[in-house]
């Protein structure tokens, strides 16, 4: 068994309608003046009246940001740096899908280590500590909740930057699933698949030990059943909070295992064509978990045997047409070709999937020869 250091730094709370606590946990933690950092949408589907209630109720004083989109950039977290300064906020609260919870995390880096978010690429930058955050989450697809990376892309390359700090974790996760229940179908769909792909890459990586794998298998067993039920029932509750969990459990195995060559080869599709983060996986996990069979054969083949999927022929391939039959359901397209990724474009491509930070732990050494072949066969 690998070696492994756990800290499970986030209090998780789960629960249909948790999101009436949260002024009460805002309070044990001592928040006083908070920023809330909550994406345009939320003010239309009403979470933001419903957070602001318990936060009014329980005393406290609250600034609300929402400029800014979906996959967050420097501009947008620097722009949220500016807004939130005069306030002298004591805390942050995160709600909405992970690029709220990213942008949180961003404007908390600068708001109390300063500088831009180049600074903070990679682990370990922040010389203060920061702010605490509640993580409220509207998705079940990043996990970001989960983990101690900011993902916030470069304005002017839109290259993805993963920004980490022990400090950038959350304090609460307040999951309630509820509230995951006005997501337009499409975002149940990309999001959803996202958790999938995050549930699959984490069991195999090369950094994975026995306590991710712990994750990374709870995930699998929920998403596999839950998100053909979600897509036919979006009114399920049940089954949105077992995707909710499902997605929470893939995060906290990324945090202790990282990802690989889909979520390498799918960054770039994102950073050039403006690819839905799970639209780009849907594209490429199939193929990657047949490029990786050779060596994550066996893996793969306990995944299925855990959703009681074997059928007898080589796992690599049962896994990747089951992916594939999950993707349908969730109406998401299966090739580059169809998803309008030009032809020319796939070296280029290529040698920018090989440059992922996140494909180095992919269990099949993973290089621009093979994120070459694995847009190939994608195509
Ligand atoms: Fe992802």
């Amino acid at each position: 068994m690998d070696p492994f250091d756990f800290q499970q730094r986030t209090r998780v709370i789960f629960g249909a309608g948790s999101i009436s606590r949260l002024g009460e946990i805002a309070r044990e933690l001592n928040f006083q003046k908070t920023l809330l950092v909550a994406d345009r949408g939320m003010i239309e589907s009403a979470h933001v009246d419903e957070a602001l209630a318990p936060l009014r109720k329980a005393g406290i004083r609250v600034s609300s940001f929402h400029e800014f989109e979906v996959n967050p950039d420097t501009r947008m977290v620097a722009a949220g740096r500016d807004y939130a300064a005069p306030f002298q906020v004591d805390s942050i609260i995160g709600l909405g899908g992970g690029s709220s919870l990213d942008c949180a995390k961003g404007i908390n880096f600068l708001l109390t280590n300063g500088g831009e978010m180049r600074d903070y690429l990679g682990y370990g930058k922040a010389t203060r500590p920061l702010l605490p955050m509640i993580a409220v989450p509207t998705t079940a697809g990043t996990g970001s909740e989960a983990q101690s990376y900011a993902l916030i892309s470069d304005a002017e390359t839109h290259q993805k930057m993963a920004c980490g700090d022990p400090t950038a974790a959350f304090e609460v996760a307040l999951l309630d699933p509820l509230l995951t229940l006005s997501q337009p179908q499409i975002v149940t769909a990309t999001s959803g698949f996202d958790a999938i792909a995050h549930a699959v890459e984490t069991y195999v990586t090369t950094r994975r030990n026995g306590l991710s794998e712990f994750f990374s298998r709870e995930a699998w067993r929920l998403l596999d059943i839950n998100y053909e039920r979600v897509m036919q029932n979006p009114e399920d509750a049940k089954a949105r909070g077992a995707m909710q969990l499902g997605a929470y459990f893939g995060g906290v195995a990324i945090e202790n295992s990282m990802l690989g060559a889909t979520h390498a080869c799918a960054n770039p599709l994102t950073a050039h064509y403006g690819t839905v983060h799970g639209e780009a996986l849907a594209l490429l996990l199939p193929t990657v978990v047949r490029w990786n069979g050779e060596v994550a054969g066996q893996r793969y083949a306990e995944l299925l045997h855990l959703s009681k999927r074997s059928d007898g022929s080589a796992p690599a391939e049962t896994l990747a047409r089951r992916i594939e039959e999950l993707a349908m359901k969730g109406g998401l397209k299966s090739t580059l070709a169809a998803a309008g990724v030009p032809e020319d474009d796939l070296p280029m491509l290529a040698t920018e999937a090989a440059s992922q930070w996140t494909g180095t732990f992919n269990p099949r050494p993973f290089d621009v020869d093979g994120a070459m072949e694995v847009y190939r066969r994608a195509f």
